[in-house]
Order: C-alpha cells, then structure tokens, then sequence
C-alpha cells in the first residue's frame, strides 16, 4: 500500500530535510517521523517514500531500519515492551525479568500477544545503568525493577483502557 504523509508532516520533514547539511544526514530523523505517522512501523512503502522524498537509494533506507533496533520493521502491538539486557541490568536479574514478561505475555522476545496489546523486545543499554535492572514501556521508564512491580506494569498494559 502506497504511503504518504499529511500536510503538516509534509511541512516538518521539510524542516527535518533543512536541519542537516546533507539529506542522508537527515535519514534517521525523517525515518523515524514517518514511522510515527505509519502506526509505529517502518513498511516497505516507508521506506520507497523516504528515498524518494530524500533522494537517497532505496537499500541506503533498508540498511538503517534493519541496523536500528529502534525501527521496527513489522507492526507492533499497541504497547511495546523493551527489557534491557546489557550488563548492569544483566547482572541485576535482566534475565528473571525477561522470562517472567514471556511467561506472562505468552510470546517469546520480538513477538506480539494474540491480541495485539503488548510486543516484547530487548534492548541494549538504554542509560539508566544506576538504576537497574529497567525496562522502557512506550516512552517511559521503569526503573530498580522487581518481579513484583513488573507484575503490575504488565497487568496494566493486558486488561486496563
Ligand atoms: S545496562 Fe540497562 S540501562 Fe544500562
């Protein structure tokens, strides 16, 4: 499916684009402005659109969503869950962590739950080292994680709205 932006976001890449000195320095910010306005992930449409908008090739784009964790290339659920995993958070029960949300979401890390409300993924440091171990729910963090608290996050995130 064809992918086009609203005027008004039309008008901010513009401004994105003007920002940079150079429109590959300026992929990483209009990517992430296009995934925004495509439910939160970057399709194959994303990406003909942003090289063309750019004027850059079309595997340039690819090269950076399929580099960045934080493009997702497959629609997420409507909350995304992102366990930290390097080595503060790992030597403060990452791993507990991590196998408790799949035990709970009932999908392993990078899949969807049945009903679309929760993604589960991994990140690496997301610099919150003193206070882990942490996990980042949409935009927000989580931090000196329990068992206990993760609990009632992902409670929320499963049956609350
Ligand atoms: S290691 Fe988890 S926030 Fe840095």
């Amino acid at each position: 499916m064809e992918f086009a932006l609203s005027a008004e976001l039309e008008r901010e890449l513009d401004a994105i684009i003007a920002r940079y000195p150079n429109r590959m320095a300026a992929c990483i910010p209009a990517l992430h402005l296009c995934q925004r306005a495509n439910g939160d992930w970057v399709s194959p449409a994303v990406v003909d659109y942003v090289a063309k908008r750019l004027d850059l090739p079309a595997a340039h784009v690819e090269g950076l969503v399929t580099f960045y964790s934080l493009f997702n290339q497959e629609r997420p659920g409507e909350h995304q869950v992102w366990v930290c995993r390097t080595l503060s958070c790992a030597l403060r029960g990452a791993d507990t962590l991590l196998a408790h949300c799949e035990k709970k979401l009932g999908v392993k890390v990078g899949g969807t739950t049945g009903d679309r409300r929760v993604t589960l993924r991994t990140a690496e440091c997301l610099a919150s080292c003193g206070t882990a171990p942490m996990i980042q729910v949409d935009q927000e963090y989580h931090e000196n994680l329990t068992i206990a608290e993760l609990d009632r996050i992902l409670d929320r995130l499963l049956y609350e709205d």
